[in-house]
């Protein structure tokens, strides 16, 4: 079967309404924050953060940013894929397109240890760009005074050369 297409374009505040819903229907696996801050993503982080369409609806979001102590490196915050368009290996193309827009040599983002769809796509994002991934905990249970909220585990790939 041929693969779907899909686009990816930069994130806008009219898209707003339409991400806010994205994450809420994908709730508990996505951490869901205030619509004000998915406004400022849209007006100040726009160039770093995407979201996937088929024809006019948004399947997917993806944001991230770059930490201004570490302007060669692109951090992935949050990504969903509606239920309904999962499989088709979007969280690797959207991040992709993420970080090659950005142009960066490094990639970071964190995932929990119960998520294995995403631990084995960001390996295989370390392979698509032949480069390095090195794990560790960047915030422990404990930090989150456990209070249900897993581990978020750091995935570091990199350095990445830019002919990929
Ligand atoms: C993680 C996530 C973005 C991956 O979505 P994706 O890019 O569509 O996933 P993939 O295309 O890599 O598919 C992964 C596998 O899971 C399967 N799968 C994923 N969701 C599915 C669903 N709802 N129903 C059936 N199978 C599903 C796929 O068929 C595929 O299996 P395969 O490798 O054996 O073919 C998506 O599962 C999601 O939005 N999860 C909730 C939020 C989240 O966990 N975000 C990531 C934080 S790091």
């Amino acid at each position: 079967m041929p693969e779907r297409a899909f686009r990816i374009r930069k994130v806008t505040l009219e898209d707003i309404k339409n991400v806010y819903k994205l994450l809420v229907a994908n709730r508990p696996y996505v951490g869901l924050n205030s619509r004000y801050t998915y406004f400022l993503l849209a007006r100040d982080f726009s160039d770093t953060c995407v979201v996937a369409l088929d024809g006019d609806d948004i399947i997917g979001f993806s944001s991230g940013y770059i930490p201004p102590n570490r302007q060669d490196t692109f951090f992935s915050w949050e990504i969903v894929v509606h239920k309904d368009y999962r499989g088709n290996g979007l969280q690797k193309k959207l991040l992709l397109h993420q970080i090659n827009r950005a142009g960066v040599k490094y990639f970071e983002g964190t995932i929990n240890p119960s998520n294995e769809v995403s631990k084995r796509n960001f390996c295989e994002i370390a392979q698509t760009l032949n480069a390095p991934c090195k794990t560790r905990v960047l915030f422990s249970e404990q930090d989150f005074e456990n209070d249900g909220h897993e581990a978020e585990i750091l995935y570091r790939i990199g350095p990445i050369k830019r002919s990929c």
